[in-house]
């Protein structure tokens, strides 16, 4: 019988031990099992950024960040991008495996038949100032679907949590669009039922009233692979906000808000918008060395946008979808657009040099997802909110799996203290001005 790994913890000064488990995943890193070391050892463990801390175990998506290897549900993303479509990629992410044709049919139908939003919904846009980043108004309105469903949801019922997951698959690219459209001041689209999910996207963000509009098949294939290679991710921060928010049992709808307001920070799925930025300040590949300069500087904010990862020390392979798609995209359209070869040229001289080398870092998702996106016609305040409409499928296939998980407890991390022992209150009277010295770095 195969012993069972454990790791023992020595106190150095008292010379106790503690035994912990190991839990093994099926493929990847075991974790050490801690959740008993407070009550044994009266210690906690500190590890801000969790670059050591695993939260949950989850059967969803699998990352190799030294070989740059993604997979959901087994399957590679490379695959999945070049022979399925974003719903049959949905549908693996929710239920487990790539659908049948008759569980694809159905899925489709399902995920057809919830794309419209309630009226009301409407007047919500009409509070926002015309320049309004189209981000802010998702993380109002999208929160604001628990309004019109919080009262049906139940999300002990397995029904009604498939439900709320078809129901926000559906309505976030319609509330997307409707975004786009409020900020362009023209006036929404319906979605349409004869088109599949990534034409109707397109459909309900580029047509007029004053014309027919149907989206190349090129164009829609293109908007589909995006979609996928968003769609899911381990547990980045907005699935972990979505994940920590789920854990207290808000309803699905306000937990997807709270994502999608982690996901806008610049260095998470903001950072696609701010490539685009910062490729319009680089502006000539005669300033890249100048703007490497600035990125490795510590004394200076700026960092490479699109660069780097927590997890993949190794090139993301989404982003070398990406690359790959460029081309092809951009002839399709018909799009000569000079950012492509400075990000290129920006890409080849950052991956010669030893700073970038040896912090293995390299282009994310971000880096080329922007370009692709401009050339198809969203403005670039539109980026994050693509991010977000394809995020959801893995943010509710999360907080599925969480919800399903049969000991799943609240989140609640604890602390390490820095702050004043206990002192009494003197009165305002007595109080002098003298200013205490600052808590201690840890
Ligand atoms: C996404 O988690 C996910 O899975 C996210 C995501 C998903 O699909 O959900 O993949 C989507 O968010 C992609 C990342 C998009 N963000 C950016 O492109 C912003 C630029 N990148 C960085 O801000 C940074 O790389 C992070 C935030 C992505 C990762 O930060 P970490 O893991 O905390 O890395 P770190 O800051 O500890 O960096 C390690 C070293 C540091 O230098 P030293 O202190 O060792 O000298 O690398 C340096 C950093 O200064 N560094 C960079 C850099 N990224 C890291 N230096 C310059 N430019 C950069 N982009």
């Amino acid at each position: 019988m195969e012993k069972k790994k454990t790791f023992t913890l020595i106190n150095d000064q008292t010379g106790e031990s503690w035994i912990f488990p190991v839990a093994e995943g099926t493929q990847g890193p075991g974790a050490i099992d801690i959740r008993t070391l407070f009550a044994r050892t009266g210690h906690l463990t500190l590890d801000p950024g969790f670059t050591s801390t695993a939260s949950c175990a989850s059967a969803i998506t699998f990352i190799d960040g030294e070989k740059g290897i993604l997979q959901h549900r087994g399957y590679d993303i490379r695959d999945l991008a070049e022979h399925s479509t974003f719903l049959e990629v949905a549908y693996a992410l929710l239920y487990g495996d790539l659908p049948n044709a008759e569980e694809k049919r159905v899925f489709e139908k399902d995920i057809t038949y919830h794309t419209m939003v309630h009226e009301q919904i409407h007047t919500f846009f009409r509070g926002f100032r015309r320049d309004a980043h189209p981000m802010a108004i998702m993380c109002g309105v999208a929160g604001a679907l628990s309004a019109f469903y919080h009262d049906s949801l139940d999300i002990w019922d397995p029904r009604q949590r498939e439900i709320s997951a078809h129901r926000l698959i559906a309505k976030i690219p319609t509330l997307a669009a409707m975004s786009l459209k409020y900020m362009l001041g023209q006036p929404f689209v319906y979605p349409r039922n004869d088109l599949n999910y990534a034409e109707n996207f397109l459909h309900m963000c580029f047509a007029v009233p004053a014309e027919t509009y149907r989206p190349s098949a090129a164009l829609a294939k293109a908007m589909d692979k995006i979609l996928i290679l968003h769609a899911d991710h381990e547990q980045n921060a907005s699935t972990s906000t979505v994940r920590l928010a789920g854990s207290s049992q808000a309803n699905p709808f306000a937990c997807i808000a709270s994502g999608i307001a982690s996901l806008w920070g610049p260095a998470h799925g903001g950072a696609n918008q701010s490539v685009l930025e910062m490729l319009k300040q680089i502006g000539h590949k005669n300033n890249i060395p100048k703007f490497l300069a600035k990125a490795k500087d510590k004394d200076d904010p700026f960092r490479l946008m699109g660069f780097g990862h927590r997890v993949y020390k190794n090139y993301d392979p989404r982003a070398a979808v990406l690359k790959g798609s460029c081309d092809a995209v951009l002839d399709e359209l018909g799009v000569e657009d000079p950012m492509l070869d400075l990000a290129r040229e920006l890409e080849r001289i950052a991956l010669e040099d030893d700073y970038f080398i040896k912090r293995k870092l390299f282009p994310n998702v971000d880096f080329y997802s922007g370009i692709i996106l401009k050339a198809m016609g969203f403005p670039s305040e539109m980026f994050t909110v693509l991010f977000a409409v394809a995020r959801t499928v893995g943010w509710i296939s999360q907080w599925k799996e969480m919800i399903e998980e049969p000991n799943h407890r609240i989140g609640r991390p604890r602390q390490v203290y820095t702050g004043s022992a206990f002192r009494p209150v003197v009165p305002l009277r007595e109080r002098s001005g003298a200013k205490k010295e600052g808590p201690p770095i840890l």
